[in-house]
């Protein structure tokens, strides 16, 4: 698996990554917002035999990164793309604190974040359309 910086030529390819998994969720990245966050912030892209499997995306803040968006494609996940994306970004985003925001019925995506460390922080009632959230951070 190799994971690249993705830079403003990837926004097609991000877009039809976010359209898939994440249809008919109101936080459902548009082209016009990826296109910003390629400007400002940080997608990596994972691939294997050119293929791109999924991304995640980094928000940089003054003194740490916060997760704006993980996703693997349907037929790639359980095969540790999620957690290859997050291994990578630990070891090369130059901050010791991350945070992100999850729904508290997305029972998989919180065991990945708690195997690499993120712990509940707090409860955001309502925070969803849908479910409450968890605020979980990674402090070490
Ligand atoms: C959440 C997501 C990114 C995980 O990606 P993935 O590549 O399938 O994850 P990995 O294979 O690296 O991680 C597997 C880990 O998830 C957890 N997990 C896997 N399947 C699970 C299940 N059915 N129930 C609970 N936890 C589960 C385990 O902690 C597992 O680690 P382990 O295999 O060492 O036990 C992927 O499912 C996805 O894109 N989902 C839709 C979008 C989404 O929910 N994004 C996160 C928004 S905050």
């Amino acid at each position: 698996m190799k994971i690249i910086k993705a830079k403003k030529e990837h926004a097609k390819l991000l877009y039809e990554i976010e359209s898939i998994v994440f249809c008919g969720d109101a936080f459902a990245l548009s082209q016009a917002s990826i296109t910003y966050h390629l400007k400002h912030n940080t997608f990596f892209i994972a691939y294997e035999n050119g293929i791109a499997l999924g991304y995640i995306l980094w928000l940089e803040r003054k003194s740490y990164f916060r997760l704006y968006s993980l996703a693997v494609l349907p037929e790639h996940r359980d095969k540790k793309v999620g957690s290859f994306l997050l291994e990578y970004s630990f070891k090369n985003l130059t901050c010791k604190t991350f945070s992100l925001e999850v729904k508290q019925s997305n029972e998989k995506a919180i065991n990945l974040y708690k195997k690499f460390g993120f712990e509940v922080a707090k409860n955001l009632k309502a925070y969803y359309e849908d479910s409450d959230g968890y605020l979980m951070k990674r402090e070490f």
